[in-house]
């Protein structure tokens, strides 16, 4: 109870007090096991009456595939699963909100413990496994939703671990094409067996095809986000399919199976790391897309962003948009609007005028 009521008032509170008390909340929310605490987030923040987002500088205002994003700074993939807090993430400060991920049925996922916190490591190892709602479940949410007060991208996937699984993808397209601002094709999380065999040379040309033929005009823009874990050679393929198929974004990059020195007794939980350690990698790995698709196709760079300066350098290295998650485990929720604030800074003292102009110039 203690927690809740501390929660409340803290998803009640304004972001700038939300900041100052989550080093109070921090230890409450790490007393519980990471699911339970994530559960009782999201249920303090559905709680919480309803705050308008915070107006951001002029500057920070940019445009990616025709969407037009007040902030730079999202929200990933994973945090709202089912669409229940998108209205309380945008009013805490983030730029916009990507729900899911979710699949045309219900899917329970992995079995519980499959989410671990790695507090030495300023990371987090899950193993979710795709566990949602289901999209009729989703979509009643974001139908309702008021559509000017933010930008909301829907990320999804497949119901089954099976050989049909574009069929799922085509029918996430249809069905959640109306109450999209964007979406997200994630073949990329690496607790569904099999699914990142969708990123192999074949498989990702047909999926793409089945995907684009499912687009209807004046439908969302599509985006594409991949895993870390690519081999030399992959990017260009993966970026030459996208292109050819109309992919309008990639999202580098989902958690990675690959671990890097780690502290933490949790360091050999299986599933995918996410946070501090996965940095460099989803750094290296948007340089690399960066190269081949220079300007032709918008990058959104995710992984281990937790500060202005991560966020810039992502920028620079050719990031239209940033994403995080980890981060708000460790710095609270109010870490979007800082990183805002610190962008608009930087772009000041570094002589730019607009995020777009900055991306790319590392
Ligand atoms: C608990 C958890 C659940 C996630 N679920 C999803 C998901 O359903 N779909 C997806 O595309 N990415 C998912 N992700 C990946 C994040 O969107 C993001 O790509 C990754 O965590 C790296 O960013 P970060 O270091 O800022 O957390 C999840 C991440 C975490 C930590």
């Amino acid at each position: 109870m203690a927690i809740q009521s501390g929660l409340l008032r803290y998803a009640r509170n304004d972001t700038e007090e939300a900041m100052s008390l989550y080093p109070f909340l921090r230890p409450l929310a790490f007393a519980l096991d990471a699911e339970t605490a994530h559960r009782a987030t999201i249920a303090a923040l559905r709680a919480a009456p309803g705050r308008k987002p915070p107006r951001f500088d002029p500057a920070l205002t940019t445009s990616v595939a025709g969407v037009g994003f007040p902030s730079p700074v999202g929200l990933a993939a994973g945090f709202d699963k089912d669409a229940e807090v998108t209205g309380p993430m945008l009013g805490l400060g983030f730029g916009f909100v990507e729900v899911g991920t979710v699949t045309p049925l219900a899917r329970a996922g992995n079995p519980r413990p499959r989410l671990f916190r790695l507090v030495e490591d300023r990371a987090v190892i899950n193993r979710m496994g795709f566990n949602n709602r289901g999209q009729a479940d989703a979509l009643k949410r974001l139908a309702l939703r008021d559509r000017s007060s933010g930008v909301v991208g829907v990320n999804i996937g497949a119901s089954k671990d099976g050989a049909d699984r574009i069929t799922d993808y085509v029918a996430g397209v249809d069905r959640m094409s109306p109450v999209a601002d964007y979406l997200t094709v994630n073949i990329s999380s690496p607790n569904t067996p099999g699914l990142r065999e969708l990123q192999g040379g074949g498989e990702l040309q047909e999926l793409l095809a089945a995907v684009q033929s499912a687009r209807i005009v004046g439908g969302p823009p599509v985006f594409l986000k991949v895993a870390p874990d690519l081999e030399d050679g992959d990017q260009e393929r993966i970026a030459r399919a996208a292109i050819d198929h109309g992919i309008d974004a990639l999202i580098v990059a989902n958690t990675t199976v690959g671990r890097p020195p780690l502290k933490s007794r949790f360091a050999a939980e299986q599933g995918g790391l996410s946070g501090a350690p996965l940095g460099p990698l989803a750094l290296d790995q948007l340089r690399k897309f960066r190269a081949i698709v220079r300007s032709d196709l918008p990058l959104i760079a995710v992984g281990g962003i937790a500060s202005a300066d991560d966020a810039w350098a992502r920028i620079k290295a050719g990031a239209s948009l940033v994403q995080l998650y980890s981060a708000m485990v460790y710095e609270g929720p109010g870490v979007a609007r800082k990183i805002a604030r610190g962008l608009a800074d930087r772009l000041r003292n570094e002589g730019f005028s607009t995020i777009s102009e900055a991306v790319g110039r590392e």
